[in-house]
């Protein structure tokens, strides 16, 4: 296998620490990111050094375009090359239509889907120029058949779903595969925020395999994606979602 350069965006927790960590052993050097705020990351390091997991944090906001610039340029100071690019910071700020205002739309759009513009743009040309790259994009079994309350969420997942597959057919013929995976309801501090009552009754009913999907469950799909097997398979948007949606 030959070793390469993870990038994870929102890596030090959910599923980006679980990709992370399986990216880890199958011999790869992970950088994640984490936003400022969102927990300790030095803690964080430490705690999976102690399991054995080297990785390095870089801080960012996904959503700020120049930010994401001076990240690529600081990654490239540290002497890495970025071979894959796992797009997965994402937020949500659910609320019916009727309740959400310019604010939740704007602070999940920009997150959830300007990100992929600010974090892919940066490290497209050094994967098409050294003719392998792997680009993973979180979106949501939400961005495919829609979500009561999540309006700005689902378009913004819908969004990456088709920014996936543009970018898919541009960058084939240059060694560089870009697909989508799209979660269903996984055991993360996202999902744990839903309403118990409105998680059990409405969501966890509906869901053919009656559970909770496992972090490790998308990192295992996301880990495939990046081996050589996997080099025909682009523009995909592979559903991991317990039957809950099928297409
Ligand atoms: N379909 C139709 N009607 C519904 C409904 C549904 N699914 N859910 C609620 N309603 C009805 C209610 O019965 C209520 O009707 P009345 O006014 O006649 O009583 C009305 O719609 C208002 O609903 P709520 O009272 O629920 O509105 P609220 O403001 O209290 O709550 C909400 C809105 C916070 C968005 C809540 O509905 C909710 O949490 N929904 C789940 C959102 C969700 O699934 N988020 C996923 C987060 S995790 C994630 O996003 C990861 C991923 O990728 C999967």
């Amino acid at each position: 296998m030959t070793e390469r350069c993870a990038l994870i965006t929102g890596g030090t927790s959910g599923l980006g620490e679980a990709m992370a960590r399986r990216l880890h052993d199958a011999g790869h050097t992970v950088l994640v990111t984490h936003h400022a705020g969102s927990h300790n990351a030095d803690h964080w390091l430490e705690d999976q050094a102690a399991q054995g997991y080297r990785f390095r944090v870089y801080e960012v906001d996904v959503a700020d375009h120049e930010a994401c610039q001076d990240l690529a340029r600081q990654i490239e100071a540290d002497g890495h090359e970025v071979d894959i690019l796992i797009n997965n910071a994402g937020i949500t700020r659910d609320a019916t239509f009727r309740k959400m205002d310019k604010g939740k739309w704007d602070d999940v759009l920009r997150t959830n889907l300007d990100s992929m513009f600010n974090m892919t743009k940066p490290f497209i040309d050094g994967m098409t120029s050294r003719g392998w790259g792997r680009v993973i994009c979180i979106s949501s079994v939400n961005g495919t058949k829609g979500q009561f309350g999540q309006t700005n969420y689902s378009a913004a997942k819908a969004g990456i779903q088709g920014f996936t597959k543009a970018l898919a057919q541009e960058v084939a013929r240059k060694g560089v595969t870009v697909n989508a995976i799209s979660p269903g309801y996984i055991a993360t501090s996202m999902v744990a925020a839903v309403d118990p009552e409105v998680l059990e009754k409405q969501i966890v009913s509906q869901i053919p395999m009656g559970r909770l999907g496992r972090p490790e469950e998308i990192a295992a799909t996301a880990a495939f994606l990046c081996t050589e097997e996997a080099g025909y398979i682009t523009g995909a948007n592979i559903a991991v979602n317990g039957g809950l949606h099928m297409y």
